[in-house]
């Protein structure tokens, strides 16, 4: 039988086709736009995502025998508000992670509603992407659409909704919302009151490896598949990439280059970091995680490569590199704001440090050791509350870099595993859908079978020394410039 993983990310949907095995048959990408109508602003259009993910699936499965495809799972683009009316019609482009229009609502739940309060209440405070706060901006300035919500659903749910009829989330991505309370997995009563926002205009919730039904007959037509494909409720982007990189049971470590760039840590039990400064959520194994999210990762080198250079061959402007550790140009990493640890919808992107030698390579490595150093700084967070991790997986577009995987090792101190398969998410979209069609008992189980570590990065101590200095200066510039964003 085939199982199919679904990554509906912010510049295109991956799909991935697998065998029960874990041999993976195909895998296909799709773009969308990504629309920025103010600054700050991150829309998508749901209608974008679903026909490219019907068009996706279709291309995936030319030339296999479509009626063994057994299962569909997803992993999504979290946070992101969807809204549909009493007609199933999409009412307003969806909101996305990285938008940072809910500054004011944010600092409402915040500091009038209380940081204490919400972290009682779902385990978390509020942060502009997250989408609580985004509801209430809706609530605020567009009121006769707020009106008009009969649905709030998540990018993957609207996917899932499409294919199968099924008005579900499962409790990872639901996490991130700031309406569940994490540790009992359920809708938090408190926080719907605060948002205005009833149980039946919630997603049922499930757990991620779960059945939330079977594809829609006129859709298994389209696909040329089977009306009993069972399409499984799946996970917020980064739980999902950690099923297919085995990031499963307890004190384990991802790391995701992707646009954004997270530092997940799998947890057997429920915890919450004292500031609230990692995210507390649920995970796709049925236990818990932390993670620390950068808001720009791998999207600050696309920026820097494709808009400012003018050109697509990353590995080109890489190979010049030579000396790690001795830079003296830092970049921080905040083009669109940033999350964790910070929190500052209006912190921005800087260059400091060149001079009159300062070369075009010098800049380039400044970008992927900005993104190392913020991801670092979540890590302190992690390490503060006594957490020991010495060892990471990693995936995303950026870990296809062995320059980046070796700076990150190094700033971060930890030994790098390189998985077999790099995919992340789609790899863990169609995992979660193996153990929901019973090909396996759990997805702990799934997970640590089929994620096969290649390849180790290790730290250098020399290097890891002169990352240190670099990094307890880089820490100084975000406060210095802080007044100034
Ligand atoms: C996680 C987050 C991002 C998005 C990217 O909190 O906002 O990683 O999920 O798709």
């Amino acid at each position: 039988m085939y199982y199919i993983g679904v990554d509906l990310g912010t510049s295109a949907v991956k799909l991935l086709l697998m065998e029960e095995s874990g041999k993976i048959c195909n895998i296909v990408s799709k773009e969308y736009p990504l629309f920025f109508p103010h600054p700050g602003w991150s829309e998508q259009n749901p209608e974008d995502w679903f026909t490219q993910s019907v068009e996706g699936m279709k291309e995936l499965t030319e030339g296999i025998d479509r009626s063994q495809v057994a299962g569909i799972g997803f992993g999504g683009q979290m946070h992101g508000l969807v809204t549909l009316d009493k007609d199933d019609n999409v009412i307003r482009p969806a909101i996305l992670w990285n938008d940072g229009r809910s500054q004011k609502e944010t600092e409402y739940l915040n500091n009038e509603i209380g940081k204490d309060k919400l972290s009682q209440y779902t385990a978390n405070i509020a942060f502009a992407g997250f989408t609580a706060p985004k509801i209430l901006w809706m609530k605020k300035n567009e009121p006769e659409k707020f009106a008009q919500i009969a649905k709030i659903m998540l990018p993957k749910d609207y996917l899932a909704y499409r294919l199968s009829g099924s008005f579900c989330t499962d409790v990872s991505d639901a996490s991130g919302m700031l309406l569940l309370d994490v540790k009992n997995r359920c809708w938090s009563k408190e926080m719907m009151e605060i948002c205005d926002v009833k149980e039946e205009q919630l997603p049922k919730l499930y757990e991620s490896w779960e059945v939330v039904g079977t594809l829609k007959p006129e859709v298994a037509k389209e696909l040329g598949f089977s009306a009993d494909v069972k399409v499984v409720a799946g996970a917020g982007d980064n739980a999902a990439a950690a099923v297919g990189t085995g990031t499963v049971g307890d004190g384990q470590c991802n790391i995701s280059l992707g646009t954004s760039g997270t530092i997940f840590i799998s947890s057997k039990n429920f915890g919450v970091d004292e500031n609230n400064a990692l995210h507390s959520f649920c995970h796709a194994d049925g236990s818990y995680h932390l993670m620390g999210c950068m808001l720009s990762a791998a999207s600050c080198n696309k920026w820097w490569a494709e808009e400012i250079l003018q050109t697509k061959d990353f590995a080109a402007e890489q190979a010049p590199i030579q000396k790690l550790g001795e830079n003296n140009v830092f970049f921080l990493p905040y083009l669109m704001g940033e999350r964790s640890p910070h929190n500052n919808p209006d912190a921005r992107g800087v260059f400091f440090g060149m001079s009159m030698d300062t070369t075009r390579a010098d800049m380039t490595q400044a970008v992927l050791e900005g993104v190392a150093f913020g991801l670092r700084d979540s890590l302190e967070v992690a390490r503060k509350l006594g957490i020991k991790i010495d060892r990471t997986k990693i995936c995303g577009g950026g870990a296809k870099s062995p320059l980046w995987k070796k700076i990150i090792a190094n700033v971060m101190n930890l030994k790098v595993d390189v998985l077999e398969v790099e995919e992340g998410p789609s790899m863990g979209g169609a995992m979660l859908a193996a153990v929901g069609c019973g090909a396996y008992p759990d997805v702990e189980t799934i997970g640590k079978k089929m994620a096969h570590v290649v390849d180790t990065v290790e730290p250098e101590e020399e290097l890891v020394a002169k990352y240190e200095e670099r990094y307890q200066k880089f820490k100084k510039l975000y406060p210095t410039l802080k007044p100034l964003f």
